[in-house]
């Protein structure tokens, strides 16, 4: 069971709002039902599940729907037409009381401008989302409490708004959130007004606590390296309608259309794919008990002049090279100790491509890359080369 169910939702402003979507479905334009009926689609046919414990980002530009949609999850805004369902239960139906339910305790937002009372202190702030549910001050400061040590505020407590930063503020607005407990947090630009520093330090942040928090973010963003960072799915949204859904890797490498494809152009790929992304199975290895012998015939059988050396549970031991090889085997070695090295490249699955390209110009060896000291695969210089070169002008994209 999704935890909550999109199907063909659509949201339209204005009074003929029936005819407005007869002519969504026989594929006017907005502009178009717009010109005939006054009404405008916000949301068009929108069908998505989004899965518990995911970070699922919409983006799109300015007008695209993002902030509408977003809004008929906690019924800021009623559904014109369609189901929207939040663990099965359908968000239309629910009385007065489940919706109050559902915004206080079920679904969090998170707003981009903060939205701090400046005249309470910090604790007061955090914990406001339990003050409204009526919940005796020394649990909701407790509760508050934790939620600021949450996102590193500890000790601030006392302070006003005021006293802190923009970056601050935020943490702040995503505490105050974190207190209630609720599963599901809506974001909506909840990051756009940050420095591009303190931005990338909140995405890194959230991307940290939802290691642990499991929460079902829905989280939106008009910035596509924002969205690849911090999504496990993306839906790009043109004119009310969801383009495509789909992880950073499959918008990245198959766009939908040429509107997607056009979005994608000034990404950093360099920042959005990681070694995981692209590293591939090593050609061949050796084994630790192997001898040299046995070591050169595997170089030979795949014409590569190095392999990587591991033990029998998989774990990296170091790497092999042919001419330590040989002078092994002319030594008469019976284990791979001589010719062993521990000078070679090796990074986590997550790194990002643009820390890779260091090591690959210092090294010739594909880059191994490891997880809890196992081989997971390796990254050839070339792999890295030829994902560059599919996107034109990655290297040098934007940063922020
Ligand atoms: N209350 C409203 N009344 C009438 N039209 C509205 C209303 N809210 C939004 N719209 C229209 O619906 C469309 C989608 O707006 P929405 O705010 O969802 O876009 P968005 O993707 O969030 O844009 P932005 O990135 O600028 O926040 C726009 O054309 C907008 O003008
Ligand atoms: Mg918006």
């Amino acid at each position: 069971m999704a935890h909550i169910s999109i199907r063909n939702v659509y949201k339209v402003f204005g009074d003929d709002t029936r005819r407005a979507i007869e002519l969504d479905r026989e594929g006017k334009t907005r502009a178009e039902i717009q010109k005939e009926t006054g009404a405008v689609v916000a949301v068009s046919d929108a069908t998505v599940d989004i899965e518990k414990g995911e970070t699922f980002v919409v983006m799109g530009l300015s007008g695209s729907g993002k902030s509408t949609l977003i809004r008929m999850i906690n019924r800021l805004f009623d559904i014109t037409s369609g189901e929207l369902l939040i663990n099965d239960q359908d968000v239309a139906k629910m009385s007065r009381e489940e919706l109050r339910d559902l915004r206080m305790r079920r679904a969090s937002m998170v707003f981009q401008h903060f939205g701090l009372f400046p005249h309470r202190t910090v604790i007061d702030n955090a914990s406001y989302g339990l003050e409204v549910q009526h919940v005796k001050k020394a649990e909701r400061h407790e509760r508050g409490r934790n939620a600021l040590k949450m996102v590193g505020l500890e000790g601030w407590e006392e302070r006003y708004p005021r006293e802190l930063s923009g970056g601050m503020q935020q943490r702040v607005g995503l505490a105050r959130a974190l207190a209630t407990d609720a599963e599901i947090l809506l974001m909506d630009e909840a990051f756009s007004a940050l420095d591009p520093l303190i931005r990338r330090e909140m995405q890194d942040h959230l991307i940290e606590l939802q290691r642990s928090l499991h929460k079902t973010i829905v989280f939106i963003t008009h910035d596509l390296n924002e969205a690849m960072r911090l999504g496990d799915r993306i839906a790009v949204m043109r004119d009310g309608k969801i383009d495509q859904v789909g992880s950073a890797e499959d918008i990245l490498v198959r766009p939908a259309n040429d509107y997607v494809a056009a979005f994608i152009q000034d990404v950093d790929v360099t920042r959005v794919l990681t070694a995981e992304n692209i590293m591939r199975k090593p050609r061949g290895t050796v084994f630790l008990a192997d001898g040299p012998h046995v070591a050169l015939r595997r170089l030979d059988e795949v014409q590569v002049s190095d392999m990587y050396v591991v033990d029998r549970e998989g774990k990296l031991a170091g790497i092999v090279r042919d001419k330590e090889l040989a002078e092994a085997a002319r030594r008469g070695d019976r284990t791979l100790e001589q010719a062993i090295s521990q000078d070679y490249p090796c990074v986590e699955p997550d790194t990002q491509l643009h820390n890779l390209f260091p090591l690959a110009s210092e090294y010739t060896t594909p880059i191994a890359v490891c997880s809890d000291g196992k081989l997971l695969g390796v990254v050839p210089r070339i792999s890295l080369l030829d994902t560059m070169s599919k996107f034109e002008g990655g290297e040098n994209g934007s940063s922020d």
